[in-house]
């Protein structure tokens, strides 16, 4: 089945133009794959040697190629490419070999919006309005809005802009729009179930170049289902107006973009896609959702969606970085936790929990080390009040962390729009600098090493957005980013149960961080692996080398998982600023006294921060978590203590062909003790290599004739080289032969010749590489579970295919916890 060229030219200069996000998908007669390739490689020889049809680049990541196949239930390309990888060491070229990863594209349900829970048993909320206004603050509004010309009919019960009953209870942004910042050429896009683009309160801002709609294939990201209302809602406290319909938003006059992803089902590509969509001119990007707050789930975005949010921070804005806003989650009453949620706990995304209009912490708002800022919403009798959909339909009870994350984004607007060239983390900075920690007496609030409070409940505080704004006027832009790894920490000890834990630490050096260039901290992140049999017993601390503590995992009444922390990596902004020189301490502790036990494992602690020499500093790759994978690298003195907690080799089942999993492959490049340099993983270095190996192997006759050195020696190497070629042309022969015997043998390699047995054989491959029943069939690609037979000649090629795919099978628990 080969494509025109003519086809393939057209489809290639569409994915010239960047417009493969805009082609239609139809998923129920065509099955995606997204490749990854050798950037030199032309996408449409890979699609006509697979017989598929290039759908172009997939959004804005580069080198990655959306490929459409007649819908099947197994993975073709992975057929593919495990076949020639089999075939491989007989030689020649194959433009298979620019494969450097692939995934088959499932359709998952779509993510959690973070709309009000219903409130536990038992609670009753204040009656609203229990409070009198203040006459000098009505006086103030009715000033304000005279002199910005607002008379939107619910302008007074927007009580989150301007508070006349609990003073102090707002946004503080009055001031700032007197000053005549109120969001000008700033814009913010909606990552949500739609916006309504007709209601009269969004269309003068509505920002249609950066708008689309991911579930239904259109320009227009308009809602269509019932359930359509929570994007709107969100669009109209950032954005509405200021005119005669409803009320203002916090950023009045900046522009508002759709990008509809939460009404149907998504692939992981289009999900990545949506979060890249106009990234130059959508500015930040607004999410209220998540994967479900129900104390159980252990969530993090597969791997395509982890690219795209680091291809954002790095690529959007023209280089300054998109700001992703998320909300924490609306779990707290399930003892849910937004370090559980691998969304909120990125270092590239700002999680912003609530606050209710008497400045309480409400029951749902979830707690976490990874919180930056809160700011208000619903509680205390009281909700968001905001534009809904329909043309001039108004909505008062707005609510949950969904109504906090957008108020955030709309106030970040405000800071763009008196600073556009704040970085990502400029933005971090000013939102934590600027906040203002509330409930100082129940807020478990914490002095940490710069002078502020933090409270795992609030964060930094709330966002004072005058204070905020002006920071932002005379802030001066961070150095670029730099990171230190620690090797892999091998613990491998039973974690005591009770109130004791377990203690482990790492020493850091003022010479280690000095080498990776890192002069003081922001992020913190701890890759963690626990086997335990209820997860939900476990709780983890970190403490620094300053006695700064964050809780960085907290346990979980109705987490019952036996999965424990399986390569899971929490976060904490709570040592931002420290030095990062001296001992880290974790402690883990069992805090039930029960049957369920566990061992710590290994963890890894990555230190984040601004750099010492803007001029040495460097992008991080995309994630491929190759770094984690290396669990081999180790700091322990005794190598017989080094474990991993992976599970059994994939194939195990499978005694036919010989294979290793990824993660303990001997022959695994491992990146020079990560105590390192740069402390950066070498994910581009390693890239290269793979292709200078290819090509070696490829083209080898090529440099045959020139080696530069003396005719003897040249005769010498000849000599040899006939004895390899003789060598290996007997290897070649005895490869094919043991191949026809294993096809002769071995059914999963009969559908070769028996097409219809195709299905069943590929999910036996599937089948054996299944760890319990977590694993979605067919989706996983593995470049070696077909064969090793040129394994030991090519490894470091397969570096970076490994490790995106041991990321892609961490993926694959992603799919078992959502439903
Ligand atoms: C709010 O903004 C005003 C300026 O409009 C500022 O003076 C004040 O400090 C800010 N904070 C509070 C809590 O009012
Ligand atoms: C608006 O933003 C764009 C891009 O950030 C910039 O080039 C332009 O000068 C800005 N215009 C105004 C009026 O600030």
């Amino acid at each position: 089945m080969k494509i025109s060229p003519f086809v393939g030219l057209l489809v290639g200069s569409l994915a010239g133009l960047g417009t493969s996000s805009l082609l239609p998908r139809d998923h129920d007669t065509n099955d995606y794959y997204v490749l990854h390739l050798d950037s030199r490689t032309d996408p449409n020889h890979v699609a006509s040697r697979l017989g598929l049809r290039n759908e172009g680049q997939l959004g804005e990541l580069a080198d990655h190629f959306v490929f459409r196949a007649p819908i099947t239930n197994h993975d073709v390309v992975r057929r593919e490419v495990d076949e020639r990888r089999r075939k491989r060491s007989l030689g020649g070229a194959d433009v298979l070999d620019s494969v450097k990863f692939s995934q088959k594209q499932k359709l998952h349900a779509p993510m959690q919006k973070r709309v009000i829970p219903s409130p536990p048993s038992g609670f009753f909320p204040q009656r609203k309005r229990d409070d009198t206004a203040d006459p000098k603050a009505l006086d103030y509004q009715k000033s304000v809005m005279e002199t910005l010309g607002i008379s939107d009919p619910i302008f007074n019960e927007q009580w989150h802009l301007f508070n006349p009953l609990q003073l102090g209870h707002d946004v503080n942004v009055t001031g700032v729009w007197l000053s005549g910042v109120t969001g000008k050429n700033a814009t913010v896009a909606m990552v949500d179930d739609g916006l309504d683009m007709y209601s009269n309160d969004l269309k003068p801002n509505y920002y249609a170049f950066g708008s689309w709609d991911f579930n239904d294939n259109r320009a227009e990201p308009r809602p269509t289902l019932d359930d359509d209302k929570h994007g709107t809602r969100c669009a109209g406290e950032v954005s509405a107006a200021r005119n005669d319909v409803c009320g203002v938003g916090v950023a009045y006059d900046s522009k508002i973009a759709g990008i509809r992803i939460l009404s149907k089902q998504i692939s992981d590509a289009d999900e990545a896609a949506a979060l890249n969509y106009d990234y130059q001119h959508n500015q930040i990007y607004s999410c209220s959702w998540g994967p479900p707050d129900d104390g159980r789930s252990m969530d993090a975005p597969g791997i395509l969606i982890k690219k795209a949010m680091l291809n954002g921070v790095q690529k959007g804005r023209n280089g300054l970085g998109s700001i992703y806003v998320f909300a924490s989650g609306n779990g707290a009453q399930s003892d849910d936790n937004c370090n559980f949620d691998g969304y909120t706990n990125s270092i590239y995304s700002i999680t912003v929990g609530a606050i209710d209009r008497k400045g309480l912490h409400p029951y749902y708002s979830e707690k976490c080390s990874a919180q930056l800022v809160v700011t208000y919403s619903s509680g205390s009798g009281d909700a968001i009040h905001t534009t809904d959909v329909g043309e001039n339909q108004c909505y008062n009870g707005h609510g949950g962390t969904s109504a906090a994350a957008p108020l955030a984004a709309g106030i970040f607007a405000l800071a763009l729009e008196v600073r556009p060239d704040l970085s990502w983390r400029d933005m971090q900075y000013i939102a934590l600098e600027s906040a203002v920690p509330v409930d100082l007496d129940s807020g478990e609030w914490q002095p940490t090493t710069m002078g502020k409070k933090y409270s795992h409940t609030f964060g930094y505080g709330k966002i004072d957005t005058y204070a905020l704004v002006e920071i932002a006027k005379t802030w001066k832009n961070v150095k670029p980013q730099a990171w230190f790894y620690s090797p892999w920490l091998h613990v491998k000890k039973e974690i005591p149960q009770g109130d004791q834990g377990l203690s482990v630490n790492f020493e850091v050096t003022k010479e280690m961080l000095q080498e990776a260039n890192l002069e003081r901290l922001e992020h913190v992140t701890v890759t963690m692996n626990v086997e335990h049999t209820q997860r939900g017993d476990l709780s983890v601390d970190l403490i620094s080398p300053d006695n700064v503590i964050s809780h960085i995992s907290a346990t979980r009444r109705l987490d019952q998982s036996d999965q424990g922390y399986d390569d899971w990596t929490f976060m904490s902004v709570v040592h931002w600023g420290e030095s990062g020189v001296g001992k880290w301490t974790i402690v883990i502790r069992d805090t039930q006294v029960n049957d369920h036990k566990g061992t710590f494992v290994d963890w890894h602690l990555k230190l984040w921060g601004e750099s010492i020499d803007a001029s040495k500093a460097k992008l991080l790759p995309l994630p491929t978590e190759e770094d984690d994978a290396d669990h081999d690298v180790t700091a322990t003195a005794t190598p017989t203590a080094i474990t991993t907690s992976l599970p059994p080799p994939p194939d195990a089942t499978n005694t036919a062909i010989p294979t290793s999993l990824p993660d303990d492959h001997p022959e695994r490049p491992v990146k020079p003790s990560n105590t390192n340099s740069d402390g950066g993983p070498s994910a581009t270095g390693t890239e290269s290599a793979a292709a200078e190996t290819t090509t070696e192997s490829s083209w080898l006759p090529s440099f045959l004739p020139s080696f530069g050195v003396s005719s003897s020696t040249v005769a010498w190497i000849y000599g040899a080289l006939g004895l390899i070629v003789a060598f290996c042309a007997g290897l070649g022969a005895w490869l094919w032969w043991v191949r026809r015997k294993r096809i002769r043998n071995n059914p999963r390699d009969t559908y070769e010749f028996e097409p219809l047995n195709a299905d069943e054989s590929a999910a036996g491959v599937d089948g054996g590489r299944e760890k319990g029943t977590k694993r979605r069939g067919g989706e996983l690609y593995d470049a070696f579970a077909g064969g090793s037979d040129d394994e030991e000649f090519n490894d470091r090629d397969h570096s970076s295919l490994v490790s995106e795919d041991s990321d892609d099978e961490r993926d694959e628990d992603r799919g078992a916890t959502r439903k």
